[in-house]
This record gives C-alpha cells, sequence and structure tokens, in this order.
C-alpha cells in the first residue's frame, strides 16, 4: 500500500520542519520583538508527543526532518528526542537549524546522536554589528560553536545570512570568502514578512539577484541545477569545489511548484504553508486519542488536500502573516 503522504496537487509531503521550542537567547530584528513573549509550557508539546508524530510522519513517508526553534538548543533534552528521531526506520536525514550559540559544547553529541547536517544562521563577522542585529548575542560564542561543529563531523554544515539593506548588505563577499575558506555552504535569504517585529520590513528588503551581483563582482559565478530538497537555488563559485551558494528568494524566485513540506508548530499545529495562516491542530488530537494514531493519519491526510499552491508573500515589507518565524518551524 502507497503510504506516502500527497497534498491535494499530487506533491509528495516528505520534509517535515519541527519547531521544538519557540525560545530563544537571541532577538534577531527579523525574527522577533524586544519583548518578546513566549508560550506557557503546558501549551508547547512535550517531548513524547513530538517524537510521537515524528514517527508517524515518517512511518508515512517523510524522509527529512529538520529541528527548529526558535532555538532548538535550548530545548531541555534535545539531544535524546534528536537520538530518537535519528533512529526511527525509514528517515533519510534528520537535520538542524540552529543560532549556534550552544554549539561550543553540543556539537559533538549532537553529531553523535545523528543529527547529519546543520544550519547556522550568520549575518555578520563584525562583533558590534552582530550585537545590533541579534539585540543578546555574542559574535565570539557563534564562531567558537561553529570551529566545534566544524571538528564534530557533520556531513555539511550551511551557514544561513538574512541580507538586509543598510545593515549587512556590504559584507555579502565578506561573508563568502569566510564559508570559502572553511569548505562551508552558505545562503542567502530575503527578509519575509512574518510577525510584527516593531520595524518595517520593506525599507531594508533587499533582493537575491543583487546579493548575486554584488558576488558575481568578486568571483565567477557557476550555475548549477543541485538541490538539498529546499528552496534555495545554488551556484559554485570557479575554483572552489567544495562550497555551494544558495540564494533563497521566496519574493524574487518563487519555489512553491516543488513543495515537499509541512511545518509543525510550536504548539503541535500543522502548518501547511509559512505564508498562509492554515494549520491543523494536533496536539489536540494527540490529547484526546493517546492510544491510536489513526485518527492523527486520517486528520493529517485530509489537512494535506488543503495545502496552497503557493504563498503570496509582497516585498513591501508588511506583515502578512501575525504568526511570528520562531514558532513556525522557520
Ligand atoms: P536545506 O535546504 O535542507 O538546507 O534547508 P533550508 O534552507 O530549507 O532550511 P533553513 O532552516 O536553513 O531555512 C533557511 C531559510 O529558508 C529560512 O528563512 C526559512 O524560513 C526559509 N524557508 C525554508 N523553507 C521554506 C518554505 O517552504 N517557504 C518559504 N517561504 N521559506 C522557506
Ligand atoms: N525572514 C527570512 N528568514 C528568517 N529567519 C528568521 N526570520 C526570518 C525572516 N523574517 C531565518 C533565520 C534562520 C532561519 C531558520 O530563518 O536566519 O537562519
Ligand atoms: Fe533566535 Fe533564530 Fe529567531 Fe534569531 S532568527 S531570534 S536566532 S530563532
Amino acid at each position: 500500500m502507497d503510504t506516502q503522504l500527497r497534498d491535494g496537487f499530487g506533491r509528495r509531503i516528505d520534509y517535515l520542519r519541527i519547531s521544538v521550542t519557540d525560545r530563544c537567547d537571541f532577538r534577531c530584528v527579523y525574527c522577533m520583538a524586544e519583548d518578546m513573549k513566549f508560550l506557557p509550557r503546558q501549551q508547547v508539546l512535550t517531548l513524547e508527543e513530538l517524537e510521537r508524530l515524528a514517527r508517524l510522519f515518517v512511518a508515512n513517508g517523510v524522509k527529512k526532518i529538520r529541528l527548529t526553534g526558535g532555538e532548538p538548543l535550548v530545548r531541555p533534552g534535545i539531544v535524546g528526542l534528536c537520538e530518537r528521531i535519528a533512529a526511527l526506520p525509514g528517515l533519510r536525514e534528520l537535520v538542524m537549524t540552529t543560532n549556534g550559540s550552544q554549539l561550543g559544547k553540543l556539537a559533538r553529541p549532537l553529531a553523535d546522536a545523528g543529527v547529519r547536517r546543520l544550519n547556522i544562521s550568520l549575518d555578520t563577522l563584525r562583533p558590534e554589528r552582530f550585537k545590533a542585529i541579534t539585540r543578546t548575542g555574542d559574535l565570539a560564542q557563534v564562531l567558537a560553536g561553529i570551529d566545534a561543529a566544524r571538528e564534530a563531523g557533520f556531513q555539511r554544515i550551511k551557514l544561513n545570512c538574512v541580507v538586509m539593506r543598510g545593515r549587512n548588505d556590504d559584507e555579502v563577499v565578506e561573508l563568502v570568502d569566510h564559508a570559502l575558506a572553511r569548505g562551508l555552504d552558505i545562503s542567502f535569504i530575503e527578509e519575509m514578512p512574518l510577525g510584527d517585529v516593531g520595524r518595517s520590513r520593506g525599507e531594508s528588503f533587499c533582493s537575491s539577484d543583487q546579493v548575486r551581483e554584488l558576488i558575481g563582482q568578486r568571483y565567477s559565478l557557476l550555475d548549477s541545477a543541485e538541490q538539498s530538497g529546499g528552496p534555495a537555488r545554488y551556484v559554485r563559485l570557479a575554483g572552489y569545489p567544495d562550497s555551494r551558494i544558495g540564494f533563497i528568494s521566496p519574493h524574487s524566485h518563487n519555489f512553491c511548484a516543488t513543495c515537499n513540506r509541512v511545518r509543525l508548530t510550536v504548539e503541535g499545529r500543522l502548518l501547511l504553508c509559512l505564508g498562509h495562516e492554515h494549520s491543523l491542530d494536533l496536539r489536540a488530537l494527540l490529547r484526546r486519542y493517546p492510544e491510536s494514531d489513526a485518527p492523527l493519519l486520517q486528520a493529517i491526510q485530509a489537512g494535506l488536500a488543503h495545502k496552497p499552491l503557493r504563498h503570496e508573500f509582497s516585498a513591501s515589507g508588511e506583515v502578512q502573516v501575525l504568526r511570528f518565524m520562531n514558532a513556525s518551524g522557520g
């Protein structure tokens, strides 16, 4: 029997992104308001509930799970959860997106637990700018975390950079140099209008084409059709076979036609698309049916029929989705 999850347009859903906590030790300006309020514990899925859902999705065709946050590494018990999810039969890879602050102590345990790849946010290499963008972060600690991850034996490490005009767009080439010198991948991301972060995002919008042009002034870009099962388009640079440069361009190059993913929010809502509010309350079902997964699976299949064809984000910078990124599964 074909148990592969599919949406109403026939797209295979084989990638699940799970927000394991809305909490974070940083307050990045594109992600959070300065005075963020976090959810009370009982509204957040327990580790057992997270594992139960991961198991159900993997049994129904999900091949890749990405743990995100907030900052996934501030959730107590995260390493054990990784170990249990990584061992699920049928899962091809468990990966994580992190801000890097806890990697000094957790990189090795995570690699040992079976996390294969890490995406680490790095928007600037200048300490004072790093403080301004993350509000509470410490650049030296994150750079040390990245080094610890390089030593720990992950298959790949990718840096994520949200490019904002006037804040870090003048550092694009330096960030590429930094990634190339270490054999890391790097993705440049267009900022998305999720949650009211207390500033208009339109003024600082910087398109992937502009970033590409900046890189092109220093390096020769070789187009390549490689995919990682995510929304990024990748290029390589002549003379640097070890690194890939990615562009995540929800505004300027819509990638929804090949969408293969759904997200689990921190409260256990199955989010069908990052750019829409449609979601399905799996937490209620988990708690109503502690013994049987059949009602959950039925609800997931019925919910997927409503997955929208595409997001409708515009580059104006106005908030279009009230949910904040930290609760959404990154
Ligand atoms: P891989 O391709 O597996 O390396 O991961 P990724 O780039 O999809 O994941 P990551 O968590 O590093 O996310 C990078 C950026 O891409 C974040 O800003 C995400 O919000 C964004 N992103 C990931 N998936 C989607 C999506 O389906 N739609 C939109 N609009 N943005 C996405
Ligand atoms: N737009 C685009 N990317 C964002 N991220 C967080 N908030 C936003 C936003 N509003 C990025 C972070 C992290 C990844 C999970 O999402 O930089 O790398
Ligand atoms: Fe934390 Fe990541 Fe949001 Fe920054 S972008 S506040 S590191 S969850």
